[in-house]
């Protein structure tokens, strides 16, 4: 693996395996910047969301990054209110104009609402016709995937989930691999002033790694199998989360990070959100 590593997902396109996260990336100056800054360090992929409410500066990042669009991977995602109120199409094309461009290499629908299945059909047909490259999900369970797959044509490439040393989703991880989807972890380091990094047994690692709590992290993550999505306005950070290529956690190691899992969840359970 290198910082140009990616998965081929079902049907044959590929993700590069780590990823800038935008979530909680203010609108504005600082998010255009840590795209650019993420473009520079070498990532090629950024995962935006309708609901972040920062399309438009990731568009003016991925315009002003100085590496042509069709060598990024773009993923947005389908709002909640959207799909309640019937706006689906409406709302894909209000996030290609934001981020400025004409297709999306991943759409995925955000969360598992009442008439998510009703919406798969939707993506279904952006896909059929070209305007995304891949379709997915976030935030399913199995009863929610087995919701859509009693509806759909077109099984999801991607399930993407909040995942992180002390919830480490190994039950959905196993389901998605059955599937064949491919797993994208969001909130990797366990979120916003989170515990996760300050963990005692992590900093050890660190420590013997002469790496971040964070590098062991992401590590762990690529080392399971999963694409990874760290977020961070900071351009040292950003540079550093994606240094993670040129070490290895050994087996043992692996072992000590697995036991940290704790099912402590950092936001909205998928089983019972009220957003
Ligand atoms: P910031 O944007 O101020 O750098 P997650 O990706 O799990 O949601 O976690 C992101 C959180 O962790 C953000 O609050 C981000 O803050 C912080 N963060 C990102 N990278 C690092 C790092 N290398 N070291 C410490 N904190 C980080």
């Amino acid at each position: 693996m290198d910082i140009h590593s990616k998965k081929k997902l079902s049907n044959g396109v590929e993700i590069p395996v780590t990823g800038l996260g935008v979530y909680l990336s203010p609108a504005g100056e600082v998010t255009a910047d840590s795209v650019r800054w993420a473009v520079e360090a070498g990532y090629r992929h950024i995962d935006a969301a309708a609901v972040y409410g920062n399309e438009e500066s990731v568009g003016e990042g991925i315009r002003t990054c100085g590496v042509p669009r069709e060598q990024l991977f773009i993923t947005s995602k389908l709002w909640n209110d959207d799909m309640r109120k019937g706006r689906q199409r409406e709302a894909f094309q209000e996030t290609l104009k934001k981020l400025g461009t004409d297709y999306l290499d991943l759409y995925l629908i955000h969360w598992p609402v009442e008439n998510h299945a009703e919406s798969w059909h939707v993506l279904e047909d952006l896909y059929r016709s070209g305007l995304v490259r891949a379709i997915g999900v976030s935030n399913y369970h199995r009863q929610h995937l087995d919701e859509l797959a009693a509806e759909a044509e077109i099984v999801p490439m991607v399930n993407q989930f909040e995942c992180h040393p002390y919830l480490s989703q190994e039950p959905l991880m196993e389901l998605c691999r059955e599937r064949g989807m491919v797993c994208e972890a969001y909130s990797p380091l366990g979120g916003q002033n989170g515990p996760v990094l300050s963990d005692p047994g992590i900093l050890k690692l660190a420590q013997d790694h002469g790496r971040t709590a964070a590098q062991i992290v992401l590590r762990w993550h690529l080392q399971k199998g999963r694409v990874v999505l760290p977020k961070s306005n900071h351009r040292e950070r950003i540079c550093s989360n994606l240094e993670i290529f040129d070490f290895e956690l050994s087996a043992a190691e692996m072992e000590t990070m697995d036991h940290l899992n704790q099912d402590l969840r950092t936001g909205g359970n998928p089983d019972c959100f009220d957003f």
